[in-house]
């Protein structure tokens, strides 16, 4: 099951990245060269204005490129300052970001507007990455698993694969605060979220990538990636530095030999 799912460590830079930045593109492309690169995935989603000198820059090496977000029109339109699936599969990025909780609370983004938007990614032959989590007041209320289910159900197309989708989640009260929660908490959520996936996918819901999301950081790496059915991790601020991003990736030298 989990075991057979190839996992990913991926990095989503949000609103931060400038032509300096390129350095730590070109640093984590090389440091994602090595043996482990055959057994797990690297991707950055830097801001859409680095997309394609990204790509262009990691050509050949094993770090994929994406997006953080698209229109939920897959192809051009009057849409002034938004990005299509297509552009995006145009500047050779293979990923987009749907549905971040930042996306959601700051653009009003609806669960049925985050499942056109991945729809949008299929469209163009591009992996949706949905996120979904819960607020610290949802959590606090012990509603994390109804917010789950309901979020999942609605930001799901019915045409979501393991190939065309991952699932990330990520407790809103965990982004970019420090917090994280215990390896119990994520276990239960995963195995939740694995189960619905199950239910609605028949065998194919054991094959989605399921990521953590929420202050992972070389430090906790380890715990959080190796918990059952947590296949990889979305960092944020941890991966702006290659260094840091390149401690989270190797966190699974360990974990894929033990
Ligand atoms: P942090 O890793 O900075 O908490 O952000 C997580 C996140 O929102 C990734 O999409």
């Amino acid at each position: 099951m989990t075991a057979a799912i190839r996992p990913m460590v991926a990095g989503n830079w949000k609103m931060n990245g400038t032509r300096a930045s390129l350095d730590q593109i070109r640093a984590i492309s090389e440091g994602v060269s090595g043996a482990l690169s055959e057994k797990l995935d690297a991707l950055i989603c830097p801001p859409a204005t680095l997309i394609y000198v990204a790509t262009t820059l990691t050509v050949d090496t094993k770090l994929l490129i994406g997006a953080q977000d698209c229109h939920e029109k897959a192809r051009s339109g009057a849409h002034t300052g938004d990005i299509s699936a297509e552009m995006i599969a145009d500047c050779f990025a293979s990923h987009v970001i749907v549905g971040h909780s930042e996306r959601r609370a700051e653009h009003h983004e609806s669960n049925h507007t985050v499942s056109k938007k991945a729809r949008a990614a299929y469209d163009q032959g591009l992996t949706a990455i949905i996120c979904i989590g819960e607020t610290r007041e949802e959590h606090a209320a012990g509603r994390t698993m109804d917010v789950m289910k309901t979020q999942l159900v609605e930001s799901l197309p019915d045409d979501a694969t393991p190939e065309n989708t991952v699932i990330a989640y990520e407790p809103i009260w965990a982004i970019g605060t420090g917090q994280t929660p215990g390896p119990e908490q994520v276990e239960d959520v995963h195995a939740a979220i694995r189960a619905d996936l199950v239910e609605r996918f028949g065998a194919a819901g054991e094959g989605f990538r399921l990521l953590y999301g929420g202050s992972v950081k070389p430090a906790n790496a380890r715990e959080l990636l190796s918990v059952a059915n947590v296949n990889g991790a979305l960092i944020g601020g941890a991966s702006l530095k290659a260094d840091d991003f390149l401690a989270i990736y190797r966190a699974y030298e360990d974990i894929l030999t033990s």
